[in-house]
């Protein structure tokens, strides 16, 4: 392990992240588990790269069969890319008809700040202040953003966990819908010509807060009133991961671009952006956009085989199922243990937010990490995240079973016996 450790460090440079205290050296996957070097078998509660299961079998024989008959860059006619692209398109709402494809919730991203900057001639954008939308110099600016000038700007994170402490007495919904409508009136004000916003529906790495009901809707008729586009970051939120197609589903509102990315390929890098065909071509047009290693016959395979098995073995409703058995089953915990002040999510995303003390509901990243720590000691792997790092945050495989749920409630239920 230290071996392999030092080894990395050489390679990558040191300063590459690793994660828990004692990095997991695995060395395959299969569904729901993850199996290091050791023989150690983990319950897999995290990653939603592999959507549908770690080297599901369906997956991998689509897409060896793929590339071992061809697989090259798209200045080619092939249909197989055509036929994803017209499946995935068919999981959204119809205004959205047609896709960029790339390779990375980066250049998702990237392609749709492109579209809408393009589209509406502004060049003003709107995020939270703690979100994380990828690593390109332009996406990067997105990131944790801090600024009220130039022509990124943040909003504060919808928090109703804590929305009181700070304004006792108001209405959330009514707050954080005057910061949006401020932010795009100092754009106005300063000359800046507004293009649009760009949400994660659900929050995802501001920590899965608990949204006021209405407020992405309410948001996205004041993006469109002042001219803009409300761009949906669906790379944590979507496909499948709410036990809805797409996040903004339960949100209630449709957004006039979505970047897609994570979960598409199941491992295979595979990404998108959907808008409009008259904002799509108004893009192709003025970029030329070409990306190498995006609409291949090989991403085409993947992508395809993930639609397959999302549509016969029936997920989203078990991700529906079994991600309500898994906060129903977590609730109850709260009335025992006093860090554990709330349990949020939907579908198979689960937030448990960990405070130092519920009154003033100080966030406790150090406390999350130690249940972390705890739950990987017992062979199940989660991680801490959110704007403060409290939250211990599940995310596993969308064919996450019921039975599996149970078992990660037991193991959840002893790390709490044994806590200070
Ligand atoms: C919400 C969101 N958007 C975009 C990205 C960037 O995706 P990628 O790492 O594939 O570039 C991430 C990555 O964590 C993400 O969480």
């Amino acid at each position: 392990m230290t071996d392999v450790k030092a080894r990395r460090d050489a390679v990558f440079g040191a300063g590459s992240t690793l994660f828990y205290d004692e990095p997991v050296h695995i060395v395959r996957g299969e569904g729901v588990y993850l199996y290091a070097a050791d023989g150690t078998r983990y319950l897999d509660m995290y990653n939603n790269v592999p959507s549908v299961g770690h080297c599901h079998p369906h997956v991998v024989e689509a897409v060896s069969k793929q590339i071992g008959t061809l697989n090259v860059h798209n200045r080619y006619l092939h249909e197989a890319i055509l036929e994803y692209g017209e499946r995935l398109l068919a999981t959204h709402h119809d205004g959205l008809a047609s896709v960029v494809f790339s390779c990375t919730g980066t250049e998702a991203n990237e392609v749709a700040l492109m579209m809408a900057r393009a589209a509406t001639g502004g060049q003003g954008i709107i995020c939270t202040d703690a979100a994380y939308h990828g690593n390109s110099t332009e996406v990067r600016r997105l990131n944790h953003c801090r600024s009220s000038t130039g022509d990124v700007r943040s909003v504060p994170f919808p928090d109703g966990f804590r929305f009181d402490l700070d304004h006792p007495g108001q209405d959330p919904l009514t707050c954080y819908l005057d910061q949006v409508q401020a932010v795009i009136d100092g754009f106005r004000n300063d000359g800046v010509d507004f293009a649009g916003l760009l949400f994660c529906p659900l929050f995802a790495n501001e920590g899965l807060p608990a949204i006021p009901d209405g407020f992405l809707p309410a948001v996205a008729e004041l993006v469109r009133r002042s001219g803009g586009l409300f761009i949906c970051d669906e790379v944590q939120a979507g496909l499948g991961r709410t036990g809805n197609w797409w996040g903004y589903e339960v949100q209630g509102f449709q957004p006039d671009i979505v970047s897609m990315g994570k979960p598409l390929g199941a491992g295979m890098p595979l990404a998108a952006t959907a808008g409009r065909r008259d904002l799509v071509e108004h893009f192709r047009k003025t970029f030329r956009y070409f990306n190498t290693f995006a609409a291949t016959p090989g991403q085409a395979a993947a992508g395809n085989a993930v639609l397959d098995v999302i549509e016969a073995e029936n997920v989203l409703n078990q991700v529906t199922t079994v991600g309500q058995q898994l906060r129903d089953g977590l609730r109850p915990f709260m009335g025992r243990c006093e860090p554990m002040a709330d349990v949020r999510g939907e579908g198979l995303f689960v937030s448990i937010e960990w405070v130092t003390d519920r009154r003033t509901r100080t966030p406790d990243a150090e406390g999350a990490i130690q249940v972390v720590e705890q739950l990987k000691a017992r062979g199940f792997l989660t991680s801490n995240a959110g704007a403060y790092r409290n939250i211990i945050k599940l995310r596993p495989p969308l064919v996450f079973s019921e039975a599996d749920a149970a078992q990660f409630l037991d193991a959840f239920e002893d790390v709490l016996d044994g806590l200070d």
